[in-house]
């Protein structure tokens, strides 16, 4: 350790007296003891299996065995939480457990980093909750646990988002314009999604019955989670709308049509599925149109 810091140090040094612009010398040196980059080397043994297995089963969950019986649609964690969580800005998994248990307003309560996984099954997965203890669940939380390792504990007392959640834009529902959207969606979206928004071949829906449901934080009428998202992720490999592109197109895909989320037909009997953690034991919502219905 001492050896690398001293690397470092030379590095910069080096840096800095080849001209280089002093900034970037500050980038390396506070780059390296903080946390936003994921651990190198997955831990030994079992532990380090379930590990490699949460990452497997974040990357294709509608296909392997162990979470398609739980995946209701063609989507993927990693279908969102890009590089499989690794992506400092969109949907990084990494920092996440170091917030729980975290208040869920959702839930009224406060939940886990098990429930908050069961529960994402549910609805940006359209599919079921899986049980408590069982496998899936414990290799992801195995898998985002290990990638929080770098950062401290510092639970959520409002929200179940971790350190590095992406930053919310501010929306301002009387100046979206729905009609840009589609034009926006036409030009930079439509080639990997297809028009129809039901994806093409590795691209996945973004409307329709195989994409997220309407319970999903991505659905949310005040569009703030799938504008905020859109604007650090997509287009894949460029993001580059501009805050207000990345509103109006949330609009447009969200005015599309979706499943509907009716909880009791996501949870398991409690037999099958142990305790659902959670203050809010009904919740109905259908998919949104837009102009939102008052
Ligand atoms: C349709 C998109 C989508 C899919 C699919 C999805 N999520 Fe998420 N998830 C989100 C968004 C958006 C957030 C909020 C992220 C933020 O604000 O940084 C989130 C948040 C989370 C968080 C909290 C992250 C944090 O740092 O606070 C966890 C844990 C999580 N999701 C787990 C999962 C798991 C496990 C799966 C697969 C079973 C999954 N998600 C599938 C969109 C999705
Ligand atoms: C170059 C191809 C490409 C372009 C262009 C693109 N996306 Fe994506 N998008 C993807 C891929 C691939 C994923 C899944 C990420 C992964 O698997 O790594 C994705 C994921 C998504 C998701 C979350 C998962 C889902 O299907 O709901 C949404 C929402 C989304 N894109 C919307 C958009 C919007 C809106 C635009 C235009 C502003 C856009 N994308 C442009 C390739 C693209």
């Amino acid at each position: 350790m001492g050896k690398k810091l001293f690397l470092i140090f030379i590095i910069v040094v080096g840096m800095i007296s080849a001209g280089c612009a002093a900034k970037e010398a500050v980038q390396t040196t506070t780059a390296a003891p903080t946390a936003i980059s994921p651990p190198k080397e997955f831990p030994p043994g079992e532990l380090g299996e379930m590990v490699k297995l949460g990452k497997e089963l974040v990357e294709q969950t509608n296909t392997q065995p162990l979470t398609k019986q739980y995946a209701g649609n063609a989507l993927r964690c990693s279908s969102c939480h890009l590089n499989a969580g690794t992506d400092p800005k969109a949907g990084t998994f990494i920092g996440t457990a170091s917030a729980y248990p975290a208040y869920s307003s959702r839930e009224k309560a406060v939940i886990t980093l098990e429930d908050r996984i069961q529960n994402c099954f549910m609805r940006s997965d359209n599919g079921i909750r899986p049980p408590d203890g069982s496998k899936p669940v414990v290799a992801i939380a195995a898998y985002i646990t290990w990638l929080s390792q770098n950062n401290r504990m510092k639970m959520n007392p409002e929200k179940t988002l971790g350190p590095y959640a992406v930053p919310k834009l501010k929306v301002d529902l009387s100046k979206v314009d729905t009609g840009l959207g589609k034009r926006v969606y036409e030009n930079k979206c439509a080639n990997c999604h297809g028009m129809d928004g039901r994806g093409v071949a590795q691209y996945p829906p973004v409307w329709g019955p195989e994409s997220y449901n309407a319970g999903a934080g991505l659905a949310k009428p005040n569009l703030v989670p799938l504008a905020s998202w859109l604007k650090v992720a997509m287009p894949l490999g460029n993001p580059d709308l501009s805050e207000q592109e990345a509103i109006d197109v949330a609009a447009y895909v969200d005015s599309q049509p979706r499943p509907n989320f009716v909880l009791k037909e996501h949870l398991p009997s409690p037999d099958k599925m142990g305790v659902y953690n959670s203050n809010v034991p009904e919740e109905v919502v259908i998919a949104p149109t837009w102009p939102p219905r008052h």
